[in-house]
């Protein structure tokens, strides 16, 4: 047990998929895991871990934002040993290009500030993803047809933005989306040896101001759990 996860140690698989909702970690674990099961309910961010194609994974609830994230992900590495971390998550579309229910695999997070900062100081550390969970997730996006865009996104430190030209500039550099957690998950993993990656599902756009209608998260949703789950086992 940790102070945020009440899992006993074994509990826990070294593969975890981390999605900021803890509802939609249930939905994902029962709609894609075997014989899953409750292994967290501290502070109601649920885990379950259970069997995918005969691999153990967990698939935990992150919160939102990187300090959420940062709690979760540091103890899944620490204590429990988890070696590949995936968030599965929404963000929003950046690009006239990205459309709604589009995923976005993300290669690098940009940020102005994670929990880590104060680590880099004036360092600007490139947080990018794993290579071969990326090429992996980049296969099973094509195999299986997925709208697919691969590149750079924007983790935020905040929904509300009351600094439209930061999103100018992301859109000027060509970032696809926008959200809150990437970043630091990609910084924790590098610092431990892990391997991590964020796999994201267009949930909105910034520019059309378009939403994808509740009635349809979940289809779009489920392409990107299978790419993710396609993505650590390769094999499978
Ligand atoms: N901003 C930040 N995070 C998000 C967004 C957004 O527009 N959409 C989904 N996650």
């Amino acid at each position: 047990m940790t102070t945020h996860i009440g899992a006993q140690k074994g509990e826990i698989a070294e593969t975890v998929l981390m999605p900021g909702d803890p509802y939609r970690a249930k939905w994902a674990a029962e709609t894609f895991l075997k014989d899953a099961k409750l292994v967290n309910e501290v502070r109601g961010m649920l885990g379950f871990t259970g069997t995918w194609n005969g691999h153990r994974v967990t698939i935990q609830g992150s919160g939102m934002g990187m300090p959420s994230l940062s709690i979760y992900a540091n103890e899944l590495i620490s204590t429990y040993g988890a070696k590949t971390l995936i968030r599965i998550g929404s963000c929003g579309g950046m690009q006239p290009h990205v459309g709604i229910r589009d995923v976005i695999i993300a290669m690098t997070a940009t940020t102005i500030t994670s929990p880590s900062s104060g680590i880099f100081r004036e360092m600007n550390f490139a947080p990018c993803a794993d290579w071969s969970l990326l090429q992996a997730a980049v296969t099973a996006a094509q195999e299986m047809g997925t709208n697919t865009h691969v590149g750079g996104i924007y983790s935020s430190d905040v929904f509300y933005a009351e600094r439209p030209d930061l999103d100018e500039q992301m859109v000027r550099h060509g970032v696809l989306g926008v959200e809150m957690e990437a970043a630091e998950l990609y910084i924790l993993a590098a610092r431990h040896k892990c391997r991590a990656l964020a796999v994201l599902t267009v949930s909105d756009h910034l520019q059309t101001g378009e939403a994808l209608p509740a009635s349809e998260r979940e289809q779009s949703f489920g392409d990107m759990v299978e790419i993710a789950l396609k993505a650590a086992f390769p094999d499978a």
